[in-house]
């Protein structure tokens, strides 16, 4: 790749997994480790663009070179990113956001009840922060958007990929599969980019670091095209 294909460009990434809070020693979570993002941010910085990392509990070590902003909570994710997204040419949702919250916070620790045997807890919706953005208050900004998906079949995930593109209001979605062997922890990635015509605009193979330039080149490529 073009290693100054993104200089004077300001990207935001966000990157790992929300933690929504019970009580103040436990959590509703995800098994995002941060790694596809973070090779993003890290390759964008490497082509020359100005990265604002927002950070959701990461699993590996924090990028060299990029502004970060640490947040646990979606409503916290949703506060960075929205401050930060304002005039910047890209924006990267790649961190799994939790859809729900806990509708109560406990002040302290919850107690097992010894009468009962199970609990059951309350959850609210999340906003969706991706969706949130749009290009009505962030015009000439790219939105990418993230979709992990858990179904088998190629021509199923790209369908779903193709509806929730629509839906976000992004401008290109990345697709990938997850599972309990793929995506999340692993350093190896598969993913289908969606563009705004619902076609498939690449796939990408590889290490996340390899993946994550694969992305980009779709990124530039589209950045290039609103600008010139
Ligand atoms: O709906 P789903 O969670 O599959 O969508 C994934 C994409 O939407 C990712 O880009 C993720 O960062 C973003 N998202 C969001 N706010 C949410 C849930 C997901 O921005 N509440």
């Amino acid at each position: 790749a073009n290693h100054a294909d993104l200089a004077g460009r300001r990207v935001v990434v966000s990157a790992g997994g929300t933690r929504e809070p019970l009580d103040p020693v436990r959590f509703l979570g995800n098994r995002s480790s941060g790694k596809q993002g973070i090779a993003i941010a890290e390759a964008a910085r490497e082509r020359g663009a100005h990265v604002t990392l927002i950070a959701a509990n990461l699993e590996v070590a924090e990028p060299e070179g990029c502004d970060i902003r640490r947040v646990s909570t979606a409503l916290e994710l949703q506060a960075a990113v929205t401050e930060v997204a304002h005039g910047a040419d890209v924006v990267v949702m790649a961190a799994a956001v939790a859809d729900y919250r806990p509708a109560n916070v406990s002040e302290g620790k919850i107690k097992k009840d010894q009468s009962d045997d199970g609990l059951t807890l309350e959850l609210v919706r999340n906003p969706d922060i991706l969706a949130g953005l749009g290009h009505a208050e962030h015009p000439g900004t790219l939105l990418v958007g993230f979709a992990a998906e858990t179904e088998p079949d190629d021509d199923r995930i790209i369908a779903l990929g193709r509806a929730k593109r629509e839906a976000k209001g992004a401008d290109l979605l990345v697709v990938n599969r997850v599972g309990w062997n793929e995506g999340f922890a692993s350093d190896e990635n598969r993913v289908v980019v969606i563009g705004r015509d619902g076609d498939v605009v690449t796939r990408a193979h590889g290490t996340k670091q390899s993946v994550a330039h694969d992305i980009l080149d779709v990124v530039v490529a589209e950045v290039t095209a609103v600008t010139t």
